[in-house]
């Protein structure tokens, strides 16, 4: 089983060493490799996805990835921008399946700024499509000069395109994922206003006569965003476009306490998949020891589970990142009074010890 490791920038590096120590102490025959990305590749080679980078991840059976970007690329002509290299990775792979799980642990209920009562128990999948939309729409209507600065644009644009079969894939992924929860699928769009998001939910609702045991209903994306934080355990599975699925998946995120406990997987038809944590790379906070390292770990659990085939391995680091919560460990994003609070290696440690 052979693992491409991307670490990236910022606090990257750091959460996905702990993550790294966790996988070794499973005893699994795991060959890992690692490379860089983003602005650490950009620095030592010019490009953010250099070959070398990109091809040990087509090689791999799966990529663990950190995270990508820092402030200090902003000025940078946009092909050589940290985020092109997860852009990068996804389209190459063929990543077009993203799942974005937000679960609330009970132990941090009171971590979140909603009331505890309206998010106790919250267990939402959302299902992000990952290659298509406004991402990767062409014509990109506008040149930035090389020096970072806009040599007096009048206007800008950015194409919004799904295809047929496009959204005919996602929407396969987002029913049999339903079957395996509680057989219900949310399709968010903004079909009032949009063609693309016409065309979306025409194919949801002609792919959803296939899937007779699951029930089928539509939202529109603002008022998406607004039952997330009102009602948010109304949601199970959500399956949106790529754009609206940015959006929302960082709010519903926020709804379970913290970011830093999210992972994430990315999958392609091959099973093939990037597994990272839901949040960024921080560079306010990199080199400070403080990174809460559990979304990156639960994203290498995600990794054995969906392209490792090797569940009772995942289903073991869950149960050890559980442990750590219950013994009232936290890392400073989920610190509360009561709480011990420690550091991003302390807290792989942590981990390592609850699972032998
Ligand atoms: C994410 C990130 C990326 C995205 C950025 C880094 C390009 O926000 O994975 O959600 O917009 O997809
Ligand atoms: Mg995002």
């Amino acid at each position: 089983m052979k693992i491409a490791v991307l670490p990236g920038d910022g606090i990257g590096t750091e959460i996905v060493a702990e993550a790294i120590k966790v996988l070794q102490v499973l005893d699994l025959p795991l060959e890992m490799e690692s490379a860089l990305v983003g602005g650490a590749a950009y620095e030592a080679h010019g490009h953010p996805l250099p070959e070398s980078t990109l091809k040990l991840a087509m090689d791999s059976d799966a990529v663990l990835f950190g995270a990508v970007g820092d402030w200090k690329y902003d000025k940078l002509d946009r092909p050589l921008r940290p985020e092109q290299a997860i852009l990068g990775l996804r389209k190459n792979m063929g990543l077009f399946a993203n799942f974005r799980p937000a679960i609330c642990y009970a132990q941090l209920v009171d971590a979140s700024s909603l009331k505890p009562e309206l998010i106790a128990g919250l267990d939402i999948l959302i299902i992000r499509e990952l290659t298509g939309d406004i991402y990767f729409g062409q014509p990109r209507g506008r040149r930035i000069a090389t020096d970072g600065h806009f040599p007096g644009a009048e206007e800008a644009f950015d194409t919004m395109r799904y295809s047929r079969p496009e959204i005919e894939r996602i929407a396969h992924v987002a029913f049999q994922a339903a079957q395996k929860r509680s057989k219900r699928v949310t399709s968010v769009d903004k079909n009032n206003v949009l063609e693309t998001s016409q065309l979306w939910k025409d194919v949801l609702v002609e792919i959803g006569q296939q899937y007779t045991d699951v029930a089928l209903d539509h939202m529109l994306v603002d008022n998406a965003a607004m039952q997330l934080v009102k009602a948010p355990k109304k949601f199970d599975v959500l399956v949106t476009g790529n754009m609206f699925g940015d959006i929302l998946s960082d709010e519903a995120s926020m709804l379970t306490g913290s970011i830093g406990m999210l992972p994430s997987a990315s999958l392609n038809s091959k099973g093939q998949g990037l597994y990272e944590p839901s949040h960024g790379s921080a560079p306010d906070i990199a080199g400070k020891g403080i990174a809460n390292p559990l979304a990156t770990i639960l994203s290498a659990a995600m990794m054995l589970r969906f392209s490792l085939n090797q569940e009772a391995a995942a289903q073991r680091i869950e149960a050890a990142v559980q442990k750590v919560l219950q013994q009232g460990l936290r890392t400073a994003d989920i610190y509360s009074e009561g709480t011990t609070k420690v550091s991003t290696v302390e807290m792989g440690d942590a981990v390592v010890k609850a699972l032998i």
